[in-house]
């Protein structure tokens, strides 16, 4: 249903210079699946996710070799108002801080309400007012009646994740983006959202985008996994297959730095130095430079995501 091919894009940087932020993506979601995008802070993943309801900087330089292709469409050609349509409507956005995206002067009803007259001229009030109740169940909401009049403020943060998870499903869409949607609350709540949000990916048959820096969130919940680096992707293939096995250094280096219940004395090994960025992006592996394994020829030239058994690509010299 989505199918991202050699994506790249740029922006300009203050002195106005042109600056590689994703350099040749390719990834591909299933229906009724989910795809998890990892990665430390600034390898792109908002950026990735964003250009798919194509609501990255205007300023940005899209490679017109690349395709975002959603039912076969090539979202890259469409107009702004074709875009407008499927934003929301058929493709929807999570975004990681509630209070920021939600108006803090409309009660939760209209809010819900909005969002659909936006997309539906011909709807009378009673088919709005059933479908804003559902998505407020859906979404986990326990008496959805009680909340209609609610302002934002006064839900708790759980509430206002909820909320937002709400106005994404609305419209009942083919594609939920979520873009670290539960990084602002606690982890009890954490795992009931993502119990949720799986369950309506299966019911409702839509896919998802499952953005965040847990892997262990994306155990839970994602079917494939891509691993990012510096606006590229280093490993890409079956979650649970990666996590098992990963192939690419970085991935395992990832692995070493997630803290661990069962290892109490034990501290997770953090990774040593820094990601290079996009504008200091290395000739040779991206990775290279803070690689235990790396050899001569990783710093040389780069190596590009190759079939490593498994259902799993990997962008490496040592694992192909
Ligand atoms: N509006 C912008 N203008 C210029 N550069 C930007 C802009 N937004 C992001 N970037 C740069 O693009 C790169 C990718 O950023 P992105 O926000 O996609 O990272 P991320 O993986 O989502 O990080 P995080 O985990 O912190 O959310 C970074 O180098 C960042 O500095
Ligand atoms: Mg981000």
């Amino acid at each position: 249903m989505l199918r991202i091919e050699n994506y790249s894009l740029s922006l300009r940087n203050s002195k106005k210079k042109e600056v590689k932020i994703l350099d040749g993506v390719s990834l591909a979601l299933e229906k009724g699946k989910c795809l998890g995008i990892a990665g430390e802070s600034g390898s792109g993943k908002s950026m990735l996710s964003l250009s798919i309801p194509r609501l990255i900087p205007p300023s940005s330089i899209v490679e017109t070799k690349g395709e975002i292709l959603f039912e076969g469409k090539d979202l890259l050609g469409l107009s702004e108002e074709e875009m407008r349509i499927l934003r929301g409507k058929e493709i929807a956005f999570i975004f990681q801080e509630p209070l920021t995206a939600m108006n803090p002067i409309m009660p939760l009803q209209e809010q819900l309400a909005e969002t659909i007259y936006a997309h539906e001229d011909n709807i009378t009030e009673k088919e709005v007012f059933t479908l804003v109740l559902r998505a407020l169940e859906l979404s986990g909401f326990p008496e959805p009646e009680k909340y209609l009049n609610a302002y934002p403020y006064q839900l708790s943060g759980g509430m206002q994740q909820r909320a937002l998870i709400a106005m994404a499903l609305i419209l009942n869409p083919k594609l939920i983006i979520a873009d670290e949607p539960t990084t602002a609350i606690d982890v009890s709540l954490q795992v009931q959202l993502l119990e949720r949000l799986k369950s309506i990916i299966k019911s409702e048959e839509s896919s998802m985008i499952f953005i965040t820096h847990d892997l262990g969130v994306l155990r839970v919940i994602a079917d494939e996994l891509a691993i990012m680096y510096c606006g590229l992707v280093l490993e890409y293939g079956k979650c649970e297959e990666i996590l098992k096995a990963p192939k690419h250094p970085y991935t395992s280096d990832l692995i070493a730095a997630l803290p661990r219940l069962s290892e109490a004395k034990a501290l997770p090994k953090a990774i040593p130095g820094f990601q290079p960025s996009p504008e200091r992006r290395p000739a040779g592996c991206v990775y290279a430079e803070r690689c235990s394994k790396a050899i001569k020829s990783c710093f040389e030239s780069r190596p590009y995501l190759a079939d490593c058994g498994n259902g799993v690509l990997c962008a490496c010299f040592l694992s192909s």
